[in-house]
């Protein structure tokens, strides 16, 4: 990764750390073991790709507020779904992160209300950081609420579980990987461009490029799963095939998937620079991604 990229994704990150100490209770806040519990999950460390895509995206034009507490609140969404997704009854994993699952390291009871209450946190920090901007509060709100409802990514983590050890067609496995892990990431990049008072053909522009870098994303997820170490990950990995997950490896082979993946991420890259603006980052991130080990 060129230097120039890797400083400006640090200081995203940065900002995105600083945003969740200063927006989430502390972790001293009674009840103190769900409290350590959210925090200990959000600050485990992660690449923070979804807050980072809100920011750039708030910075393609001309900007007004504060995309912070934003890029915030779509991190505790984003936790609260690794949290639930790693519980036993779903993907039953330890390792989140490089540390210890949150169930693993809490209990499950503790699991399950850290990640409740992480989801309601996201429209917590929505709703009272934007207070004075109405009209932008309920654009962002109204954004993360369809991209994590029952027909979104819930939709995708259902019938993500529900096609476990299942011979499953190329329609449906999109679906699954549209909804479960593309719909968040087009939702992040569609608040940050909130910020810039956009048309709708640059909102479905933007949609439509964070479709495709949600599908790679997604697809280069279950290679590493597949191919790389949980030590580089910070998650276990060859849990797919031994839960008998459904994926583009088991659908079209290893190949097949890293072409899918670079399709996918060529139509990321074309959205972006039709949308134009100041997309330079944008795109380089897009092309890390897709070289990303882990
Ligand atoms: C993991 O997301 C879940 C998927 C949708 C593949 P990330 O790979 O962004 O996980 P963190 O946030 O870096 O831990
Ligand atoms: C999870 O997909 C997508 C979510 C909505 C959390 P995975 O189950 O493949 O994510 P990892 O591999 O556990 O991070
Ligand atoms: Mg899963
Ligand atoms: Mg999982
Ligand atoms: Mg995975």
């Amino acid at each position: 990764m060129d230097t120039v990229l890797k400083d400006k994704l640090n200081e995203y990150c940065k900002r995105v750390e600083l945003g969740i100490d200063e927006f989430l209770p502390d972790a001293h806040t009674r009840p103190k073991k769900l409290h350590s519990a959210m925090r200990y999950s959000i600050s485990a460390g992660g690449k923070r790709i979804r807050p980072t895509l809100l920011l750039i995206a708030s910075e393609l034009f001309e900007r007004k507020s504060d995309p912070t507490a934003a890029a915030v609140a779509v991190e505790c969404l984003h936790t609260y779904t690794l949290i639930h997704d790693d519980l036993p009854a779903i993907d039953n994993s330890a390792l989140r992160r490089g540390s210890p699952s949150c169930h693993t390291k809490y209990n499950e009871a503790t699991a399950i209300l850290a990640g409740d209450s992480l989801l309601t946190h996201a429209f917590r920090v929505l709703s009272e950081q934007y207070s004075t901007e109405p009209n932008l509060a309920i654009l962002l709100i109204k954004e993360l609420a369809q991209a994590s409802s029952s027909e979104c990514l819930i939709a995708g983590q259902q019938e993500d579980i529900e096609n476990e050890g299942q011979a499953i067609d190329a329609d449906k496995l999109l679906f699954i990987h549209a909804k479960k892990t593309a719909a968040l990431l087009s939702a992040a990049l569609k608040m940050g461009l909130y910020f810039c008072q956009p048309n709708e053909s640059q909102l479905s522009m933007i949609a439509l490029a964070g479709y495709h870098l949600g599908l790679a994303f997604q697809i280069i997820d279950d290679i590493l799963d597949a191919t790389s170490s949980s030590d580089l990950l910070g998650k276990p990995v060859g849990n797919d095939a031994a839960i008998e997950k459904s994926t583009y490896i088991v659908l079209l082979g290893l190949e097949g998937a890293r072409s899918e993946a670079h399709r996918h991420t060529q139509k990321a890259i074309d959205a972006f620079k039709n949308l134009g603006g100041n997309n330079l980052t944008l795109l380089s991130l897009v092309s890390e991604l897709e070289k990303r080990i882990n």
